[in-house]
């Protein structure tokens, strides 16, 4: 089943079961959010989960774009990704917690084809106010699936706002039969998250009880597509084809490049397509670090005037095709118009590599040894405005 398919039987089954489908929305949160981007697909039903009645009705399901910045250095691993699309279903005060595990795990495995031998449950095992929740352990032993109770299942997409206990399906990713439980041993992978929201934090960091319970639940579905397809990352799923495809040939990265390349320049089009233009702050600076982190994964694998500061012979990203462009945009329900996208990342390429030039310069003037203790990091950030990245990358290159 490729990507498409994967959407439309995660929509279908729950369609099917009286729900109603969600738009996919914009991943930047109405004025007024702390929240710099939607990270999770959630966001935009907060003040339905808080209690206001949904037009749509009780029962949702969808697809959301996210962004998730705290992932960032994870990166090039087997899983983590910064743009994402997240499967969810809610009940608005309809159906209980062990109803939506139940359709959960029959969605996996009868549709999906997950073997639910290696398949691994965790349940909230209680923290604080709040006792474990015994209504998510009884059902996944009466499902079968062996359970890690663990006191940090919760879930809550901020200080403030809805939040509950969570039970997360885990997907065994080993080569052998599985071991370990999922908070001893990296090879379960995280899958699906039914969170149970009962509550309502306050300010003031005390819980209230929500108006009425609420079930939402989210699903990467690039790590669903691993598992499913089973690769060995989700660069390997027939979502990342195009990609993979190109940049090889573009530009001939190592593999932590390549995998670093495609989270980031993906991401940066999605971005871009949302409206973000780089900047210092906020939005636009989370996506001037993608773009030049993009561009030292870029530079720092090539010698000679293809890598760092090396001018007009420098690999540049204004080689993304257009098509690579579009495509991405498309599957993100977006359109991405190449030319703008690529304008904005040469802009930002021309930006960085004059920084760079200059990072250069000061520190074969400065400090020829390559030795920087972080009194220097500090000086060269407040005096020449060089990030601290950047002067660690050009002080000892790490090839790729
Ligand atoms: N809000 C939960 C999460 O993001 C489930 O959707 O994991």
């Amino acid at each position: 089943m490729d990507a498409t398919e994967t959407i439309s039987t995660f929509t279908d089954f729950f369609v099917s079961r009286g729900h109603r489908l969600l738009a996919g929305r914009t991943l930047l949160p109405q004025p007024g959010d702390p929240v710099l981007f939607t990270s999770a697909g959630m966001h935009p039903l907060t003040p339905f989960l808080a209690g206001a009645p949904h037009p749509l009705g009780r029962r949702l399901t969808g697809v959301q774009r996210c962004l998730r910045t705290t992932d960032l250095e994870e990166v090039g691993d087997q899983s983590h990704l910064t743009v994402f699309q997240m499967l969810g279903s809610w009940s608005l005060g309809d159906y209980d917690g062990p109803q939506s595990l139940r359709w959960g795990m029959e969605l996996i495995c009868d549709h999906f084809g997950l073997n639910p031998e290696l398949l691994h449950a965790t349940v909230f095992d209680g923290n604080g106010p709040v006792g474990p929740d015994a209504e998510a352990l009884q059902t996944w032993e009466d499902l079968g699936l062996p359970v890690e109770l663990l006191k940090d299942n919760w879930w809550s997409n901020g200080p403030t706002g809805p939040c509950g206990p969570d039970s997360e399906i885990f997907a065994w990713t080993g080569d052998g039969p599985p071991s370990g439980r999922p908070s001893t041993d990296p090879r379960w992978v995280e899958l699906w998250n039914h969170v149970t929201m009962r509550y309502l934090r306050e300010p003031d960091g005390s819980l209230s009880p929500l108006p009425r319970p609420v079930v939402d639940t989210g699903m990467g579905l690039e790590r669903l597509l691993m598992v499913a397809q089973q690769v060995g990352s989700v660069f390997e799923t027939d979502l990342f084809a195009p990609w993979i495809a190109v940049l090889p040939g573009l530009w001939q990265p190592g593999e932590r490049s390549l995998r670093i390349l495609t989270d980031h320049l993906r991401s940066s089009v999605v971005v871009i397509a949302d409206g973000v233009r780089p900047s210092s702050t906020g939005r636009g600076y989370v996506l001037r670090r993608l773009v030049r982190r993009s561009l030292t994964a870029l530079w720092s694998g090539c010698d000679g005037p293809a890598g760092w500061g090396g001018g007009e012979d420098s690999l540049t990203l204004g080689d993304l095709p257009s098509d690579l462009i579009a495509d991405t945009g498309e599957r993100f329900g977006l359109a991405a118009d190449p030319a703008v996208v690529r304008g904005v990342l040469l802009s930002e390429e021309r930006k960085f590599a004059g920084l760079v030039r200059r990072g250069r310069s000061v520190l074969a003037r400065l400090y020829p040894s390559g030795r920087l203790t972080e009194d220097d990091y500090e000086f060269l950030r407040d005096t020449h405005g060089l990030p601290r990245e950047l002067v660690a990358e050009l002080a000892n290159p790490q090839r790729s």
